[in-house]
């Protein structure tokens, strides 16, 4: 039993105990109730509040990227999540270029069977959109992977041209899957950067300034477009571009079936860290791109309005020794990541503190609205009976310092170092075990399971 604390999900906040038998939550009552309630355990979270595991429904562990690989594994990626109060992720598998998406999903299972900490499903990156991965897709909806994620960047590595998209959202339109979009125009950014690189403007700042935010609208504008000809729903990643919030929030009114995330990057940082000297700033080296503090605005506004509906992390790390290196002559060689999965629920819950969003669409935003968009629900993003016992006892006045020296991702950087934060999770459950408690890790390599996801619970 989880005793006194306040348990606040997306719909309320009510002093209420919480009952776990096994892996599952047996009962939410208001104090009185519980005192009939018999229990083994008892943890106190007086002071505290109760909160559903975090959904990060978008990961990248252990991604093969510019000639090198994420760095944290399944293992250690799922471990830094659960110390920052995420339950569940979402990772994304990786077709092969040439091969079955059968053959990317194998992969990313090996990968992740018996060494997660925490649960974890799937997307599918398709990044060879032929004949065969679209007669695989339906396969893949009848195992649980319900979404599957494009490209307009990346020309040559996972890029799609509006055809390709067309088919594959066509079959979605048919099947129920939820069709991911990574909108900038890749092509058009690209001969950017050659003529960056030609003008001897080698630095990482120059990858924000060729990924224009202009170019990430004209992209998000095509794929709402093609999704319309398509008859499917739209889920538009990393937004960063107050243009292209633009489009979706137009999309939107229109009464059309598309939605977007954006992460936290996006919301704390800007550009001005990709100028950071030394080099420094490929540490801030993501696409989209970090953009200026006048499209941060435009991001809160859309998470208050609901044009934005998910904050995920796009947690994709490279160490800067030796990975981010890479790029050190030429910042198209940087591999594209920032870190994150620890530090998501923290960073997002600064702006319940300074009153930009409420303690409910705190927990909307991190846990149940991934969890609805992507088929989890109510068995992750909630807390009722029957749900799973993923549950967080988030001490809302302990203040930390986010840094490298700290945190528990495989990566030797923290793109948020010395920022001091109010609020951490104290107590970890997943599936009724304990995870973190009071700075001690209790968790286990081979927990976490691979939750089969049903379709996008926004369209019901
Ligand atoms: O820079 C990023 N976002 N890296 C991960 C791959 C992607 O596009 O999401
Ligand atoms: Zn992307
Ligand atoms: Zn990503």
């Amino acid at each position: 039993m989880i005793r006194g604390g306040l348990v606040i999900t997306a719909g309320e906040e009510i002093r209420a105990d919480v009952l776990v038998d096994g892996e599952h939550i047996a009962a939410v009552g208001a104090p009185g109730t519980a005192e009939h309630w018999h229990a083994d355990e008892v943890i106190d979270a007086t002071g505290h509040y109760v909160i559903p595991g975090g959904v990060d429904a978008h990961t990248h562990m252990e991604m093969p990227f510019g000639g090198t690989h994420a760095s944290d594994t399944f293992e250690t990626g799922t471990r830094a999540a659960a110390w920052g109060g995420t339950t569940t992720i979402i990772d994304f598998a990786i077709q092969p270029r040439g091969g079955a998406l059968r053959e990317g999903l194998d992969a990313w299972h090996a990968k992740a069977d018996g060494v997660c900490a925490i649960d974890y499903g799937f997307h599918m990156i398709v990044s060879d959109a032929g004949e065969q991965a679209v007669a695989e897709l339906d396969a893949l909806v009848d195992e649980g992977v319900t979404s599957f994620k494009m490209f307009m960047a990346y020309p040559g590595v996972f890029y799609s041209d509006d055809g390709q998209i067309l088919r594959v959202m066509q079959r979605a339109a048919g099947n129920g899957a939820l069709a991911m979009m990574h909108a900038e125009n890749g092509i058009a950014i690209d001969v950017l950067v050659q003529q960056a690189l030609a003008a001897g403007k080698t630095d990482p700042r120059y990858h924000g300034e060729v990924r224009q935010s202009l170019l990430e609208a004209e992209a998000t504008h095509r794929a709402i477009q093609l999704s319309r000809v398509a008859g499917a729903p739209l889920y538009v990643v990393h937004v960063a571009a107050t243009e292209a919030v633009a489009q979706i929030q137009q999309a939107r009114d229109d009464g059309l079936a598309v939605f977007a995330e954006t992460c936290p990057q996006y919301l704390f940082l800007t550009a001005d860290s990709l100028a950071e000297p030394d080099f420094g700033g490929a540490k801030y080296v993501c696409s989209t791109p970090l953009r200026s503090a006048d499209h941060q605005a435009s991001l809160w506004k859309a998470l208050r309005t609901d044009d934005l509906s998910v904050v995920s992390t796009d947690h994709c790390p490279f160490c800067f020794k030796g990975q981010k290196e890479l790029g050190a002559d030429d910042f198209s060689k940087i591999p594209n990541g920032i870190p994150g999965v620890e530090n998501r629920l923290d960073l997002l819950h600064q702006a319940v503190l300074d009153g930009r969003i409420s303690r409910r669409r705190w927990v909307e935003l991190a846990s149940t609205a991934p969890a609805r968009m992507f088929g989890l629900h109510p068995r992750k993003g909630t807390i009722a009976p029957g749900a799973d016992a993923d549950l967080v006892i988030y001490d809302p006045s302990a203040r930390h310092v986010l840094s490298a020296e700290t945190h528990h991702m495989n990566v030797d950087y923290n793109a948020y170092e010395g920022r001091a934060v109010t609020g951490r999770a104290r107590t970890v459950l997943s599936r009724g075990e304990v995870l973190v408690d009071g700075g001690q890790y209790r968790g286990r390599a081979g927990h976490g399971r691979f939750v089969p996801r049903g379709t996008c619970q926004y369209l019901d």
